[in-house]
């Protein structure tokens, strides 16, 4: 197979903060030398009590510590105001650009440390204290960030949950973290539609009475009903407190923020990540990784309720002062131009993004992008699922001019930043290839049976040693922590992806090994979307893989199992599409629903998600091991039925 490499721009190579030979220097001496490493990236932050300690970690089977910087003290919310507020106060902090073209908002950094300092003070006044958590369901605004900042002034833990979640998945993430202040709004706005936020909060506060406060910022302005006692306006909220509130120094390992991710489990897991490590990884890694230069502009695509604008929209860019564009609406509406617009407007140096958005705006062409004048961009990146080559090609020329690197970052929810990554002016690119290690990191591929893969080849993708923003645990359930990450591989901590190394050292993810589908570059745990289809009372039972999607990456396939006397047919369908919704939200609606009598098993009851895996992908024949399938006329008719439709929806 013919390589496409791409050299290092000379340009960029003279320039950047980093280079090939500082590359390969800096991460020898970050392996030989963590501590001596670490301490010097950790200057990237103001501490209130320098550490004396840096790493303290060890991955046995027995026991697994995770500790950073841990006898340091600081704050969060002073790191990534206070000291740029400092001199630059009336500059840009935040370009928001809203759902409506033309609705801006230009908050400065004294502007959002005034917003923060106030919410501060009025979550203090309903009793927050230092290590409560707060959960925040909000859309892309200003407010989200000072929320999130707000908590971390006082040492409150954020658990920001997105907004295109439902009711039922709020409320089981504002009961696994039993916060009693939630903050909200009355309405979201999404390509012109309007979210009703105030009235999911409702619905999911229903069987929670510990919730106490909910604040409401007011976005539309539409009427919402307030519960007397328990519901009150934002704004108004902020406008009653003293305007002054000193950060409180926290200790590196208290934690900063819990974000829920699938896993293979119905319930999602509350990875929670601290103070330290967290902020030195994300500060340092985005200095790095984007080439981030003082008054550069970032924009990062992500929503608030993901990790990666926890780490690269949010925490990374704030704690170095840069100034972010942060967008309310999707890249399609009113027309595919609105990212380039944007870009073009706020003359965008560094701008970050997922492939499944980049596959979406290629089907419209390139003259959306040649409308607008892209000439401000440098560095590009991409994240959340492998990159295809067409599209990666596609983002480099029509997008980048064919002058700015693709940065290919993989992580996770659970690394807290980045782990594999090329750095702009260090590392050759490969379309495809999340290249190299990020300074710190030493990942290893291990075969089925625990050996580890030397040279080229390929395995599960682990990760021999700690770096300081991994997740510390899951909220509530250390056993999980342990089970899921530290048990596979005794000594490793495993991601869950396959990946290959090639020749050169390079990495190439190739995908979840476990229950998980990354669907548009957000991860769904298959057995969430199994219970939502089981709780309708005509299912008997379901099984849901990934099946290869064009746009998504990952498209969702249930195979449903009724009841016996439930005919199948088209409402039925639009009945469990509904659940699904209901119960997780748009983002899992199952993309195909097949009808199965049984569903493949084997002699002890398991469901053989793999026989399905290879059937949604449309490969009728080749099953794999079908040794232990309990019935083989199962799989013949389900295949007979998946080909039927396949056939008849083709005509
Ligand atoms: C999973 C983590 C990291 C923030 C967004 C997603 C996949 C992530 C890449 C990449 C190939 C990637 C992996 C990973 N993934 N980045 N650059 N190349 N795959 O965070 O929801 O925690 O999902 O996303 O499968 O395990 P997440």
């Amino acid at each position: 197979m013919t390589q496409h490499v791409f050299p290092i721009p000379s340009a960029l190579a003279a320039t950047a903060h980093v280079d090939r030979q500082t590359y390969q220097d800096l991460y020898q001496r970050s392996l030989d030398d963590p501590d001596g490493f670490w301490r010097e990236q950790a200057q990237i932050l103001d501490w209130v009590k320098p550490f004396t300690s840096v790493k303290n970690t060890r991955y046995s089977p027995d026991a697994v510590t995770i500790e950073w910087f841990a006898d340091g003290t600081l704050n969060a919310s002073f790191n990534c105001l206070d000291r740029h507020a400092q001199g630059r106060g009336n500059e840009a902090a935040i370009l928001w650009e809203g759902d409506t073209p033309g609705d801006t908002r230009k908050v400065t950094w004294n502007d959002l440390r005034q917003q923060v300092i106030r919410l501060a003070n009025a979550l203090k006044k309903l009793g927050v204290r230092k290590g409560d958590f707060v959960s925040i369901y909000l859309p892309v605004v200003p407010e989200a960030i000072a929320a999130m900042l707000a908590c971390a002034r006082i040492g409150a833990v954020h658990s920001v949950v997105f907004s295109g979640f439902s009711a039922d998945a709020l409320a089981g993430r504002i009961e696994d973290c039993r916060s009693r202040v939630l903050i909200t709004a009355d309405e979201g706005l999404r390509a012109g539609k309007h979210v009703p936020l105030k009235k999911n909060v409702d619905a999911a506060l229903e069987n929670l009475p510990f919730v106490e406060h909910v604040l409401v910022v007011r976005r539309t302005g539409r009427d919402v009903p307030m519960r007397a006692g328990r519901d009150r306006w934002y704004d108004e909220a902020l406008a009653e407190v003293p305007d002054e509130c000193a950060p409180v120094a926290v200790g590196a390992e208290d934690p900063l923020f819990v974000l829920y991710t699938s896993g293979s489990t119905g319930k999602p897991k509350g990875m929670l990540h601290t103070t330290g490590g967290y902020l030195v990884h994300a500060a340092a890694s985005f200095r790095a990784m984007f080439d981030y230069r003082p008054g550069d502009i970032h924009f990062c695509t992500a929503d608030v309720g993901w990790v990666t604008a926890h780490t690269y929209l949010i925490y990374g860019p704030l704690a170095n002062g840069a100034t972010i564009v942060l967008f309310e609406g999707v890249p399609t509406w009113p027309d595919s131009s609105r990212w380039w617009q944007i870009v073009e407007t706020y003359k965008v140096n560094i701008f970050y993004t997922a492939p499944t958005a980049i596959r979406s705006l290629m089907r419209d062409g390139e003259g959306p992008v040649r409308q607008h004048d892209l000439s401000s961009l440098r560095v590009l990146g991409s994240v959340g699922e492998p990159i295809n080559p067409e599209a990666w090609l596609w983002y480099h020329e029509v997008v980048g001019g064919g002058r700015c690197p693709i940065v290919d970052t993989y992580w996770q929810t659970e690394t807290g930043a980045v782990l594999l990554c090329p750095l702009p002016g260090a590392t050759n690119l490969k379309p495809g290839s999340a290249t190299k290690p990020f300074f710190g990191v030493r990942p290893a591929l291990l075969g089925s049976d625990g050996t580890l893969v030397e040279g080229e080849g390929a395995g599960n993708l682990c990760f021999a040693d700690s770096w300081p923003g991994q997740a510390r645990t899951i909220l509530g359930d250390r056993e999980r922590f342990l089970n899921t990450y530290f048990s596979t591989f005794p000594g490793y901590y495993f991601t869950g992806d396959g990946a290959r190394r090639d020749a050169d050292g390079d990495y190439w993810i190739t995908g979840r090994l476990d229950d998980v589908i990354n669907v548009s570059g957000h991860r769904l745990g298959t057995v969430e979307v199994e219970s939502a289809l089981a709780s309708h009372p005509s299912v008997a039972e379901a099984a849901v893989v990934g099946m290869p999607h064009e746009i998504k990456g990952q498209g969702i396939f249930a195979f449903v199992t009724l009841k016996e006397g439930i005919a199948e047919n088209d409402d039925l369908r639009r009945d469990l599409i509904q659940v699904v919704r209901t119960r997780i939200g748009p983002i899992a609606t199952p993309d195909r629903i097949e009808w199965a009598p049984q569903l493949p098993k084997n002699r002890s009851g398991k469901i053989l998600r793999r026989i399905l895996t290879r059937i949604a992908a449309g490969d009728y024949e080749n099953h794999g091991d079908t040794s232990t399938v309990a019935d083989p006329a199962v799989v013949a008719e389900i295949v007979r039925r998946v080909q039927e439709s396949t056939n008849s929806s083709a005509l």
